[in-house]
């Protein structure tokens, strides 16, 4: 069983006593994968004939986040939606200049502009001019305009598993590109096994370091649920299961986690994941400020609708541009020198897991 630092799978000798805590902690009220599977399944329900601009907002919240913080704040009126980051939600070890936050709003941004067109709504992004960043959607009624990139909206998944290594076809690199195609931001794919070897070593050598730093551990330790209660009851973070490991009980989960979640361990299964890998995907910014960050989160996000419209997976792997001294030379491997690269992800065919879970939209209202 793989073991990841962002899943918690529990791995190696871990297995047994991991096991033996489920067996145990079922006893305990660790909730069941039906309950789980239910209250995800509720919030990625279809949006329905005639939605209030409430259930756009849905959708905008099932975008990728770093860390599933879930980083944004939602003001509604009539005619317009405002986004704003959530500061409160900062994982400040592993994106100290808010980065993530901004990539993620960019990544909702993309869901609620495809989804107010599916809902017959027209939603132009633009800015509210305050100093925090935050976005402002102006809205006006249109034709409902269904899109199969809408429609991918509620299967996409951060998938972290293995892959079949298989090869794209040349027609399917085509498609995610141009859908990934936006003002301001670069994309380079990688499909070339020696690329992706490179960006694999990279991967690693930012894991390592992450691994071994204890306030990065800490962080991470904050954002995982280690059973179905507690990933419904938060609502946010990351869930063991969404990796496809056991569930242990929430006592058991951060002694298991010191103990067995090495550098070393996740190495090993990040490797495995980057040789199981059909490509890499990096997106890079015109300039590091947050309007491109989020420039790039529409974009990386437009990307990963597409491979799932396509039943392709991916899944974000940013070790090399989190920790920023690896940043140089992940530039110079795409060209970029003198650039800060944004966002790396891995994508291929692979299984389904189960999906992340998310707050009430009614719970996001500013
Ligand atoms: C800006 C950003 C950075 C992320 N970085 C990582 C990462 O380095 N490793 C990882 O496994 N997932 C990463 N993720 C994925 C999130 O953890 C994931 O989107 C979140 O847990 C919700 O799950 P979902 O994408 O399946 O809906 C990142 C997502 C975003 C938007």
């Amino acid at each position: 069983m793989a073991v990841h630092r962002r899943e918690v799978l529990i791995g190696g000798g871990a297995v047994a006593l991991a096991m033996a805590g489920a067996t145990l902690a079922g006893l305990h009220g660790m909730g069941s994968m039906a309950e789980y599977d239910a209250v995800v399944g509720a919030s990625r329900r279809a949006l329905g004939k005639h939605p209030g601009l409430r259930d756009i907002l849905r959708f905008a919240t099932l975008a990728p986040n770093g860390h599933n913080t879930q980083p944004w704040r939602f003001r509604v009126a009539s005619d317009r939606i405002e986004m704003a980051p959530d500061f409160m939600r900062r994982t400040p070890v592993v994106d100290p200049d808010d980065h993530h936050i901004f990539v993620s709003l960019g990544c909702a941004a993309e869901n609620l502009c495809l989804a107010a067109a599916a809902g017959g709504y027209v939603a132009d992004m633009g800015w509210t001019g305050r100093t925090d960043g935050s976005i402002a959607f102006p809205i006006r009624s249109g034709t409902p305009r269904d899109s199969t990139l809408f429609q991918a909206i509620a299967h996409r998944q951060s998938t972290r598993g293995p892959y079949d290594a298989k090869p794209m076809q040349v027609s399917e690199l085509n498609l995610l590109a141009s859908a990934a195609r936006t003002t301001g931001v670069d994309l380079v794919l990688i499909t070339q096994r020696e690329g992706i070897d490179q960006v694999r070593d990279l991967v690693v050598a930012g894991n390592t370091a992450q691994m071994n730093d204890r306030a990065f551990r800490r962080e991470l330790l904050h954002w995982l649920r280690f059973n179905a209660r507690d990933a419904i009851h938060a609502g946010d973070g990351m869930f063991s299961a969404g990796s496809g490991a056991a569930a242990v009980p929430s006592w058991a989960g951060p002694f298991l986690f010191e103990q067995f979640i090495t550098a070393q361990s996740e190495n090993k299964h990040y490797a495995s994941y980057l040789d199981s890998s059909s490509g890499v995907a990096i997106f890079v910014g015109a300039h590091a400020d947050p309007r491109h960050w989020v420039q790039v989160g529409r974009a990386c996000q437009r990307f990963a609708l597409q491979a799932t419209a396509l039943g392709l997976k991916c899944a974000f792997i940013n070790q090399p541009v989190e920790v920023a001294s690896l940043r140089p030379e992940l530039a110079s491997l795409v060209g970029a020198k003198g650039y800060r690269p944004d966002i790396v992800m891995r994508f291929g065919r692979g299984p389904a897991l189960p999906f992340s879970a998310r707050r009430a939209t009614a719970t996001l209202l500013a």
